[in-house]
C-alpha cells in the first residue's frame, strides 16, 4: 500500500506508541484519524501531523464500548469518505499476580474487575475496531489493512495474566481475520513489542524496569520511532498477511 493519501485510524494515539506511529505515517502523507478517551489529549499529537500537510482529525471514543466503536468508524468514513488502514493500539496494564503468597499464605488475589478491564480494552477493544473496520472496508470495497499491536506478553509474562491472554487472543484474532479477509483484499497483521519506552512501561517500578532493560539482549528499551518503523513496512508491504511481528531487541520472555 502506498501510503500517500490515503486514511489511516489509530486507537490510542494521545501519546506512545499510536502517537509516533502517526507522527511517521503523516511522514508518509497519510490522512489521519486520531482516536483516544479524551479529545484534548490528542490534540498535540493531531496539530503535528497537520503541520506535516495531511489531514488529521480528532475524535472522542472508548474502544472497548460498542456503540461508540460503530459510531467512531461511521463519522470517520463520512469525514475522510475512505478508510484504508486501521491500527488497534489502545491497551491498558493492570499487573498483578495471580496469587499473591508468603510463608504458604495467599495474601492478594488479581481482582477480577482488573482482569475483565485489561480483556474489556485490549481484547474486546480490538475485536470491535477489526469487526467496524472491516465492515467498512467491505463496503467501501478499496481492499484495506488492520493493524493489531499485540505484545511479547502473548508468550505468558509473570504479573500478567490478564494482559498476556488479552495479548495472545489479539495474536489470534490476526491470524483468524488475514484468513477471512484476504477475498476482500484486506490484509491483517500485528506488532508483538518487548519493552519500549512509553508512559505505559514508565509506570512500573524502576528497580523492575531495570532488570528488565538489563537482560534485553539490545541493552536497552526500544523507542517509540522503532515500533512505527515496523508498522509502516507491514502497512506498506502487500504480501505481508496473518502474521506477528516481533520486535523486541532480542529478548525472549
Ligand atoms: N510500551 C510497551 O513497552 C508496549 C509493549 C508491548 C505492547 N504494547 C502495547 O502497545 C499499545 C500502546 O502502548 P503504549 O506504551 O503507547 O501505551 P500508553 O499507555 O502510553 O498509551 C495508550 C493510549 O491508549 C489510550 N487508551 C487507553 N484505553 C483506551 C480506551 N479504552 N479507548 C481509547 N483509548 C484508550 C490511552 O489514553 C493512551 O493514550 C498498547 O496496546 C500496549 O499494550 C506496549
Amino acid at each position: 500500500m502506498d501510503l500517500a493519501g490515503r486514511t489511516v485510524l489509530i486507537t490510542g494515539a494521545a501519546r506512545g506508541l499510536g502517537a509516533a506511529m502517526a507522527r511517521a505515517l503523516a511522514a508518509r502523507g497519510a490522512d489521519l484519524a486520531l482516536v483516544d478517551l479524551d479529545v484534548d489529549a490528542i490534540e498535540p499529537v493531531r496539530k503535528t501531523c497537520a503541520e506535516l500537510g495531511v489531514a488529521a482529525r480528532a475524535y472522542a471514543a472508548n474502544v472497548s464500548v460498542e456503540d461508540e466503536v460503530v459510531d467512531l468508524y461511521e463519522r470517520v468514513v463520512e469525514d475522510f469518505e475512505r478508510l484504508d488502514a486501521s491500527i488497534a493500539n489502545a491497551g491498558i496494564l493492570r499487573d498483578a499476580l495471580l496469587v499473591k503468597a508468603k510463608e504458604g499464605r495467599p495474601l492478594e488475589k488479581m481482582p477480577l474487575a482488573d482482569w475483565q478491564a485489561v480483556i474489556d480494552v485490549n481484547l474486546t477493544g480490538v475485536f470491535l475496531c477489526g469487526r467496524e473496520a472491516a465492515a467498512q472496508m467491505i463496503r467501501l470495497g478499496n481492499g484495506g489493512c488492520i493493524l493489531n499491536i499485540s505484545s511479547l506478553s502473548r508468550e505468558g509474562n509473570v504479573g500478567q495474566s490478564n494482559y498476556s491472554a488479552a495479548k495472545a487472543g489479539v495474536g489470534a484474532l490476526t491470524v483468524v481475520w488475514a484468513k477471512e479477509l484476504a477475498k476482500h483484499s484486506i490484509r491483517v497483521n500485528a506488532i508483538a513489542p518487548g519493552f519500549v519506552a512509553t508512559e505505559m512501561v514508565a509506570t512500573m517500578p524502576s528497580d523492575i524496569l531495570e532488570k528488565i532493560a538489563a537482560g534485553i539482549p539490545a541493552g536497552r528499551l526500544g523507542e517509540p520511532e522503532e515500533i512505527a518503523h515496523a508498522a509502516i513496512f507491514l502497512l506498506e508491504n502487500d504480501y505481508m498477511n496473518g502474521r506477528v511481528l516481533e520486535i523486541d531487541g532480542g529478548l525472549r520472555i
